[in-house]
């Protein structure tokens, strides 16, 4: 696997226009070091901010899960502040919250605000908390959104493709993950996955203030090497964006585990293993069928959806 450098560009208070024509024209990630980020938004702003319920996922030594569960923010904040390898996906916060943050990064308010599902109540903000020995598995977003994603506190490691790598770390098909573990050594996956030596990434240790810009479809996989605060803003740059990446989230949850788990049948895992290791005409063949069953399955997909997400409002992450 080789290693790129990420672009690096400072952005200051006032250069909005600039920055954002630079992530309108860019199918690269680029990192952007805000100046004169303050440090108040740690564990224990978000711990005083607000209450309520949240959802976590607890690992172990091995960063696997070994828990999915419910309880209050700030006790699960509060484990993280101990280093404790648990992690909040995607938290929301009312308004008045947000606002605190959004005012420290100008760009997140000149950016049109075109949220995900159409659904404004998703918030300007996102936010992930995760102790030590937490990560996130290698994935683009089915909603094939846009990211500004912000580092608050603590240090996180974020390693990146962009999406002409997807054959080399063997993407599964009619899904948004990689079939390879990155959390394993890389020694172990080359033997599994030979073309991972081809591939290209960019490996970046993201610091408070740093705030990085992952276009649609761009890899991400995520370490916590120590607690870690961090807030995203997901946008699109074209209203067509909005519409196809809903229309491609909306498959994902009617397809996947949270769905009809269709992604856990023994005949995807039997045509997930032969696509990602097919190459040249084969490989065409395969993606004819993943395509063909795209348009087949989506009825069912969109009917699921509705039903489990709208209907009984289960939430989707
Ligand atoms: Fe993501």
């Amino acid at each position: 696997m080789n290693c790129a450098d990420i672009e690096v560009v400072e952005y200051r208070s006032g250069q909005e226009a600039e920055i954002e024509r630079l992530i309108y024209q860019s199918k690269k990630p680029i990192l952007f070091k805000i100046s004169d980020f303050p440090d108040t938004f740690d564990l224990d702003f978000y711990i005083d901010s607000h209450n309520g319920k949240t959802s976590y996922t607890r690992y172990d030594s091995g960063k696997n899960i070994i828990e999915s569960s419910t309880a209050r923010l700030q006790d699960v904040l509060s484990w993280i502040k101990e280093d404790q390898p648990v992690r909040i996906f995607g938290q929301m916060y009312p308004d008045h919250i947000n606002d605190k943050l959004v005012d420290k990064i100008p760009l997140w308010k000149k950016i049109p605000f075109r949220p995900r599902y159409f659904k404004s109540s998703l918030g300007k903000a996102l936010y992930f908390f995760g102790g030590k020995g937490s990560v996130t598995k290698m994935h683009f977003d089915r909603e094939r959104n846009s990211n500004l994603h912000v580092c608050l506190h603590g240090k996180k490691r974020v390693l990146l493709f962009d999406v002409s790598q997807s054959r080399n770390i063997y993407k599964t098909p009619l899904k948004s993950d990689s079939e390879v573990d990155f959390k394993l050594p890389f020694d172990k996956s080359m033997k599994r996955y030979p073309d991972l030596a081809k591939a290209t990434c960019y490996d970046v240790v993201l610091s408070p203030g740093d705030m990085i810009y992952m276009p649609k479809k761009c890899w991400h996989y995520i370490e916590y090497i120590e607690h870690n605060v961090s807030a995203t803003f997901a946008f699109y740059p074209k209203r067509i964006d909005q519409l196809l990446g809903t229309l491609s989230g909306v498959f994902y949850l009617g397809f996947s585990f949270q769905g009809m788990g269709l992604d856990k049948t023994p005949t995807y895992k039997k045509f997930s293993k032969r696509y990602i290791h097919s190459r040249g005409l084969k490989r065409l063949g395969y993606k004819v069928i993943e395509s063909l069953a795209f348009v087949a399955i989506y009825p069912v997909c969109l009917y699921t959806t509705i039903n489990k997400f709208v209907i009984l409002k289960k939430r989707p992450y």
